[in-house]
């Protein structure tokens, strides 16, 4: 018999039970709900809707079962659907028909919204701890490579010298960019939808408040049809986690790149490497080449939730309970990515030498000579022709703008001065980059104690959060 069983005369079709359940995967919710449950039942007995002693036999029969899923020795059934009716049935096998009691003033509905934006609270908590942990090792690398010099690259063509501890920051940034997303979406997960009912709002006397209040959430939806049709925070989440996926993406290729013979800029810790079933000499860079390949699953699942929202009418539509597997999903990918890139950027050994004979081979200082020719009066356009000229003759040659005599300079352009060749080395060349956020060493180590603090302010807004 199933809970809702009164107005049907016949059994559910064994196929329609199974296509619509929901407790293979929504069993994931438990703690959630009972929590949830935990609250709403002390509430009703706090606003005199279910008597002290109704409220003690719900709430221990509440907890029994909790412990008992805890030991894994809760069997779910599909003919109860979800995880809700579930633990609902546990309860009045439990403790009787007082069970019965704890689904007053409420719907599935505001009841599966509330587990999922408790679910999806304390994940995005854990999130930005775990990308704290991920900038820290990134900055720690950084302060450890702050004279290590490498070509900086755009179209993946050798650009101008840049340190190693620039390139590090500006992932630094770009997962604090991803921070501060979540702590945006933050406030939208933190509110309470619980007293919505199925759609309408309640006819008991409840306070929502007091569920609010014991449960830490910040605010309350003001509108009880939106409270149960509301899935954007899930949408929100998604999207974080799609943006932080491809900056793990875009780190990771950098070190597939740079791990391969041909750029032999770093070594990955063995640890954190596979070798091939036939090619003896091989050692693969697997889990960057997987974090790398998981962001699709994880910008399909935010795809997949954007869709299922499009045009559904108001409120709850049994479409939305689509939105579990892929937010499971992407929080479990999410953290295996980042519990394995924070030590494999802290494990990972630098070429210096390797990087810094690419950053000095590849006319990564053209510029410089073209600055240099401007601060003596050229107007850059002219000065970039120049230098143009003068890498077209040094490719010729199979030599570098260094190796040029001060005449071969001078027929170039009479304005070259016996200054030149120290404007070309590579540690110039970078510190010359004082302005506009650039790489000069200076700019570094200020950026790495800005970073310290940054990371130092997250830490510390995450201690104060209400719950
Ligand atoms: N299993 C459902 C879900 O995940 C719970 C809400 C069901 N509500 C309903 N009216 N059928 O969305």
């Amino acid at each position: 018999m199933k809970l809702w069983g009164g107005r049907f005369t016949k059994p559910t079709n064994r196929l329609v039970e199974e296509y619509t359940a929901s407790i293979s995967f929504d069993q994931k919710l438990y703690e959630e709900d009972i929590r949830g449950s935990l609250a709403h039942v002390r509430m009703l007995g706090e606003c005199g809707i279910l008597t002290a002693e109704e409220v003690e036999t719900i709430s221990g029969g509440l907890r029994k079962i909790r412990e008992r899923i805890r030991a894994g020795e809760v069997e779910f059934s599909v003919a109860h659907e979800d995880i809700h009716m579930n633990i609902e049935k546990l309860l009045i096998d439990e403790v009787g028909p007082v069970g019965g009691k704890l689904h007053t003033g409420r719907s599935r509905n505001d009841q599966v919204a509330l587990d999922m934006h408790l679910y999806v609270r304390a994940r995005t908590l854990d999130l930005i701890k775990g990308l704290n942990i991920l900038r820290e090792a990134l900055v720690a690398k950084a302060e450890e490579h702050v004279d290590t010099i490498l070509p900086g690259y755009t179209h993946l063509q050798r650009a101008q010298p840049v340190r190693l501890a620039h390139h590090l920051l500006a992932y630094v940034d770009m997962f604090g960019r991803d921070t501060e997303r979540l702590f945006d979406s933050y406030k939208r997960v933190n509110t309470l939808p619980l007293g919505a009912g199925a759609i309408s709002g309640t006819t008991f006397p409840i306070r929502r408040e007091l569920v609010a209040e014991e449960l830490g959430f910040e605010r309350m939806y003001d509108n009880s049809m939106d409270a149960v049709s509301d899935r954007d925070y899930l949408v929100e989440f998604l999207g974080a986690a799609s943006l932080i996926m491809v900056h793990l993406s875009r780190l990771s290729e950098e070190l597939i790149l740079w791990s391969s013979q041909e750029f032999g800029y770093i070594e990955l810790d063995d640890a954190f490497c596979t070798g091939s079933s036939m090619m003896p000499q091989k050692k693969n860079p697997d889990v960057p080449e997987l974090i790398r390949g998981k962001t699709g699953r994880v910008t399909g699942h935010w795809v997949a939730l954007i869709t299922t929202l499009k045009a559904l009418p108001l409120t709850y539509n049994k479409d939305m309970q689509e939105d579990k597997e892929g937010i499971f999903d992407t929080v479990d990918t999410l953290q295996g990515a980042l519990a394995l890139t924070a030590p494999m950027v802290a494990g990972m050994r630098v070429n210096k030498e390797r990087m810094r004979q690419s950053a000095e081979q590849g006319f990564a200082n053209a510029t410089d000579l073209a600055d240099y020719l401007v601060t003596r009066g050229l107007p850059f356009r002219e000065a970039h022709e120049v230098v143009g000229r003068l890498v077209l003759s040094c490719l010729e040659q199979g030599r570098l703008l260094r190796d040029l005599t001060l005449e071969e300079f001078r027929e170039a352009c009479p304005l070259i001065g016996d200054d030149v060749h120290a404007k070309l080395e590579v540690e110039q060349v970078a510190d010359a980059r004082k302005a506009g956020s650039g790489t000069a060493r200076n700019r570094v180590m200020e950026m790495i104690v800005k970073k310290r603090e940054e990371l130092d302010e997250t830490l510390h807004r995450l201690d104060n959060v209400l719950y």
